[in-house]
């Protein structure tokens, strides 16, 4: 044949194939690749910062053991609400002339998922701390200390970003950490590892693979945590392995001094720099509750499913509490190492709420010691779980047994349940 003996022929049609291959096989793709996949239309383009933290990731090597990919696989589900799409890793962009585009997919998962890390872990000093030391925060960690990205400064310039690190961690250094730029931009960027909501009315794909139930039994609901477990997936990072208090406060005894109802809403919904967990269960609340004190139990005429107890008199009477596993208001454990009865029983008397009596609950009482007459009566507190925002019924523990200062103007300065 004629093309095989005419070299410029043969290399003409060999190019001319090439170029029309490759038009199809590579360039058009990638063009419908742009058009089609535009970022979600939730998404927020990195601030400068958070990119700046990016490169830092990238250049300090997280990528080596963190993914940013949440796979169609049920074992997945943990690392975020759905599956990863393409239209997550559009819109990135080059990093700068030596690095390459990041989407930082990564292949090896020997630390957690960071896809949707800036809900997980959305507290800044929890990061921090977790960069500069993890085994700070989460004892049996193996991720590398990045405390190179602090310093640590006798005398901490104004504006700097003071770090609270326990001591034994500073190998006798008396100074204070304080991030540097690289460590809060890093911070800034893990903190908006977010993963994008879909539009409205666009369903997430599956999760696939999922475990089948045991012998054909119903098991559509995840099965109840228990509390301890709870606690140290969630809790211990911030507020230690005792419940000592880390970057989060002290929770000892924590279940003796709130209510639950204000225990439950602090999980669910979190509070000041503690994030919430919204999807914990009943069950799983009211034993963490337990856990850390406390007798989980809404109060009677606050919710409709006050059940009343069935049979015998003597299953409703007093309860008698098991020692140390399942503490009481008001009662408190006896010292360790101290011998003490068996069982221990408790009333309800004056310890439940409202009682008999009809609001009013409390008032300050305005008496003319000459006259012998009252001259006012002002309700006093809130009852902030019964009846919020009413200053007409008082509070029931008012002022009981705190003091009250009057100024020689007559301004009474009182405290209350409630403020
Ligand atoms: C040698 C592997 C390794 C490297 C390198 C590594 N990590 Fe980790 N990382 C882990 C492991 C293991 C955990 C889980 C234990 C823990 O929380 O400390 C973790 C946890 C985390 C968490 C908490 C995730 C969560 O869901 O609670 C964050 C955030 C994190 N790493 C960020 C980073 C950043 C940023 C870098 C780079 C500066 C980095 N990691 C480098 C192994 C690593
Ligand atoms: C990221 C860190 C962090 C995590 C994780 C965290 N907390 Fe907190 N927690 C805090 C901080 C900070 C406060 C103080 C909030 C405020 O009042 O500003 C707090 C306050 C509380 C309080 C109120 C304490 C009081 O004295 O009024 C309770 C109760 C509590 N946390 C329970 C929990 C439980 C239970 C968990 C786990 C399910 C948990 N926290 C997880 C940081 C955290």
């Amino acid at each position: 044949m004629n093309i095989f003996n005419d070299h410029k022929k043969l290399f003409t049609t060999a190019g001319l194939l090439f170029l029309v291959l490759t038009f199809f096989t590579a360039i058009q793709p990638a063009l419908k690749n742009q058009k089609y996949n535009a970022p979600l239309p939730a998404s927020e383009p990195l601030s400068v910062d958070a990119l700046a933290g990016k490169n830092i990731y990238i250049s300090e090597g997280c990528v080596g053991c963190h993914t940013q990919q949440v796979r169609n696989v049920d074992m997945d589900k943990m690392w975020g609400p759905r599956p990863s799409i393409a239209a997550d890793y559009a819109g990135i962009h080059r990093q700068d002339f030596w690095r390459n585009t990041a989407t930082l997919l990564g292949s090896e998962r020997t630390g957690p998922d960071l896809t949707n890390v800036g809900n997980r872990q959305s507290s800044k000093d929890w990061q921090l701390v977790h960069l500069f030391n993890p085994r700070i925060v989460v004892a049996q960690s193996i991720m590398p200390a990045y405390s190179w990205l602090f310093d640590i400064k006798n005398v901490p310039a104004k504006g700097d970003v003071i770090v609270n690190i326990p001591a034994e961690y500073l190998q006798g250094d008396t100074g204070k950490v304080v991030a540097t730029k690289q460590a809060l931009q890093l911070v800034e960027y893990l903190l908006s590892l977010k993963q994008t909501e879909l539009p409205d009315g666009t369903a997430a794909p599956d999760f696939l693979y999922k475990k089948e139930s045991k012998a054909g039994k119903e098991t559509s609901k995840p099965a109840a945590l228990n509390g301890v477990a709870l606690y140290t997936a969630n809790c211990q990072s911030c507020h230690g392995d005792k419940m000592q208090g880390l970057t989060g406060p002290p929770l000892t005894n924590i279940g003796q001094r709130i209510f639950y109802d204000e225990f439950k809403n602090i999980i669910l919904n979190g509070r000041g720099r503690m994030p919430g967990i919204p999807h914990v269960d009943e069950q799983t609340t009211s034993s963490l509750f337990r856990y850390m004190g406390g007798i989980p139990r809404s109060f009677p005429g606050r919710r409709g499913d006050n059940k009343k107890a069935t049979g015998p008199i003597v299953d409703s009477g007093g309860a008698r509490i098991k020692l140390d596993t399942n503490r009481a208001l008001p009662m408190s454990d006896y010292p360790e190492g101290i011998s003490h009865p068996e069982n221990r029983y408790t009333s309800e008397y004056g310890m439940e709420w409202m009682g008999l009596a009809a609001p009013p609950w409390s008032s300050i009482v305005a008496y003319d010691l000459n006259k012998g007459t009252i001259k006012w009566r002002m309700p006093i507190g809130e009852d902030s779980a019964y009846v919020k925002g009413d200053k007409s019924k008082g509070a029931p523990a008012g002022t009981l047994r705190k003091g009250m200062i009057i100024t020689s103007t007559g301004v009474v300065f009182a405290t209350a349940k409630g403020g």
